[in-house]
């Protein structure tokens, strides 16, 4: 807070393409697509039309009572995508979403006449907002340490996380056994009192970049189903392209009853997310009226217009784009820039998938924080890399790759560059250029 207030101002103004542009006219490559959600760049495209379409026909009319046009379309196109679901309802960000996910595992169950299934399982390292349910199933300590009087961690199992980088040289298969080993005791033990596992789609990201090795979340997804634990799937940072596939849980082969969307559901234009249920969990709800099962919960700005607009133009524009093909041939190039980080003595792990990487720094085994100068590691990046014209923010000891889903060749290109560009800058402040143990 105390860097923030003294650092210099940046305020932007405008964007052009990929680029930000700030009131002093300097511009930045969006590298963190801004917060991991922007899709196509800034300005102009077929997502701003649709919203302002919108918002000269109704702008906001509520989900209460009645239904519109664009969310019902949405909701439409959201099934057809993610196969098995049935249901959407709608929120503003993705913490809302999670939030509506936990709340309907736990009624769910309690409408089945199993209201004793109240707990939650969760993976270390996960992270699926700030909210104060969605900080009771996250693990990331020193965010959420202060907020704990108000954390309910006592209904919240931990189960391992497979990271092969600190498994001590194990390889995957025993990896991902242990964490399914581990996993399966605490489904075991106390399957009665658990309504559900929550986990991101294919890897986590704000927990320090973990991809999952390959069958991990589709036998964890085959573990809630020998136990008759519900399957919470948090794609908000990871689904719509941005681990290369359009619907992550899909190709993982896993089978949620319950799967959260947001971020670039509307390309990053604007705050909207998605709770998609199956028809199992559905219709648990329906009952009459004064059997109480309704779901209660609702936001004012829920299935908004504008909003499910952008998403429904954002979506179409994924198809006439080919943004997949896009992605995958991104990834490649990622996959061949990437050797470049890789003898580099201050590098001990690179992690990639799609359109995400980190690329892990430590220093005689030990994360590299702060440098020579004290200066840490975070600023020195953030703060060098907006004088080279990129916007990143690492992850505290992990430079992070995340750019916008439909960045060109020639961006992408300047990100790596800059990157790599980082990293002797941060060898020359640590005055370690060779001969390093890794
Ligand atoms: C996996 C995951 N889940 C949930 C969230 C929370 O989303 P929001 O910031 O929109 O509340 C995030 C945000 O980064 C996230 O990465």
């Amino acid at each position: 807070m105390k860097d923030w207030g003294t650092w210099r101002n940046r305020v932007i103004v405008d964007g052009k393409g990929f680029y930000l542009v700030d009131s002093e006219g300097r511009t930045y490559l969006d590298g963190i697509a801004s917060m991991w959600c922007n899709v196509w760049g800034h300005g102009q495209n077929e997502v701003t039309d649709a919203m302002k379409k919108q918002i000269e026909k109704v702008a906001h009319s509520t989900l209460f009572g009645l239904a519109n046009e664009p969310s019902t379309l949405l909701a439409e196109k959201l099934v057809e995508l993610a196969k098995g679901m049935r249901r959407v309802f709608y929120s503003d960000n993705g913490s809302t979403a999670i939030e509506a996910s936990m709340k309907m595992a736990i009624q769910y169950w309690k409408n089945k006449g199993k209201s004793q299934k109240q707990q939650f399982v969760a993976l270390k390292g996960g992270y699926h907002g700030d909210t104060i349910g969605c900080m009771s199933i996250g693990y990331i300590d020193r965010f959420f340490e202060a907020y704990s009087p108000l954390l309910s961690k006592a209904r919240v199992h931990r189960a391992p996380t497979p990271l092969l980088y600190k498994s001590g040289g194990r390889d995957e298969n025993r990896v991902v056994d242990s964490c399914l080993e581990r996993t399966e005791q605490i489904l075991k033990r106390y399957h009665d009192k658990i309504a559900a596992l929550v986990m991101e789609s294919g890897a986590q990201i704000a927990g320090g970049v973990v991809i999952y090795p390959d069958g991990y979340q589709k036998r964890i997804s085959e573990l809630c189903k020998k136990y008759d634990v519900l399957l919470i799937i948090d794609e908000i940072a990871t689904g719509f392209g941005r681990l290369g596939n359009m619907v992550e849980y899909l190709a993982q082969k896993s089978n949620p009853d319950i799967v959260c969307l947001g971020k670039a559901l509307t390309g990053g234009y604007f705050p909207l997310a998605a709770t998609l249920a199956t028809e199992r969990i559905f219709d648990a709800f329906l009952a009459e009226y004064h059997e109480n099962k309704q779901f209660y919960h609702g936001h004012t700005f829920t299935g908004h217009p504008i909003g499910c607009a952008a998403a429904l133009a954002n979506l179409e524009l994924y198809k006439k784009e080919n943004l997949m093909r896009r992605i995958a041939a991104n990834h490649e190039y990622i996959r061949s820039r990437l050797k470049e980080f890789e003898n580099n003595p201050i590098v001990a792990d690179i992690r990639h998938k799609g359109m995400l990487a980190g690329i892990e720094l430590a220093l005689n085994g030990k994360p590299i924080e702060v440098l020579r100068d004290r200066t840490r590691l975070n600023y020195f990046v953030m703060t060098k890399s907006l004088d080279m014209g990129v916007f990143l923010r690492p992850l505290g000891n992990i430079m992070l790759m995340i750019p916008p889903l439909a960045i060109g060749r020639e961006e992408l290109q300047k990100i790596i560059d800059v990157q790599l560009k980082l990293l002797g800058k941060i060898q020359t402040k640590l005055g370690k250029t060779n001969r390093v143990q890794r």
